[in-house]
């Protein structure tokens, strides 16, 4: 599998209005995403689902967004302050390695894990802090660009996370993707 990480200029693209006609975040993330909730968003780029996730879970929720890339991140909070999100999204910046997100151990009521797990160095380890991070009966939206990664490659991450703690509930169709809902057990 190839760990090539998205440069940051390539945020840009992945977060224009344009990718909303193929990969619409309200429809992809409303099934799962409830107002209160507090969410993480692992490698959230510049944003493309963030604010989605932001609006959805209202005033009174909370967005953690983690991604390696601080570039990345100051776009994102440029973006969520222009439409009045900022208040509900802390960024926090990881190493390749880990997120370190140890503080929110069992806090978390859903991820979104987007175009990310090609990206990381050790599925497992990645897994495992999502896992440690979700209460029980959490979800979790993974989805790989088909494109990047092939059907056999989604699925050894995807065994991966059903390792770490977690069991495939569906597989939502979401445009050029692989993608599984899983349950934190
Ligand atoms: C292909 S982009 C996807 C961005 C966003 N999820 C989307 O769909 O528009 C991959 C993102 O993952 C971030 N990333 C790569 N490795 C990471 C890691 N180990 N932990 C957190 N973020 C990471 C990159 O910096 C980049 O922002």
């Amino acid at each position: 599998m190839t760990q090539r990480v998205c440069p940051w200029w390539l945020g840009y693209l992945l977060a224009s209005p344009l990718r909303q006609l193929m990969q619409d975040p309200r429809k992809v993330l409303a099934p799962y995403v409830r107002e209160g909730m507090t969410v993480l968003e692992p490698a959230p780029g510049m944003g493309f689902f963030t604010l989605e996730l932001a609006r959805l879970v209202g005033p009174t929720g909370r967005v953690v967004a983690v991604d390696i890339q601080p570039r990345m991140l100051s776009r994102l909070k440029a973006r969520a302050a222009r439409v009045g999100l900022l208040d509900r999204i802390e960024t926090r910046v990881a190493t390749p390695t880990i997120m370190g997100i140890t503080n929110l151990s069992g806090t978390i009521e859903f991820t979104l894990a987007f175009a990310l797990v090609h990206e990381v160095p050790a599925a497992g380890t990645f897994f495992a802090e999502v896992a440690m991070a979700s209460k029980p009966g959490a979800g979790l939206l993974f989805a790989e660009p088909a494109g990047h990664v092939t059907t056999a490659n989604f699925e050894t991450e995807l065994e991966t996370a059903l390792h770490a703690g977690f069991e495939l509930v569906g597989r939502p169709a979401i445009h050029h993707s692989h993608a599984a809902l899983l349950m934190r057990t």
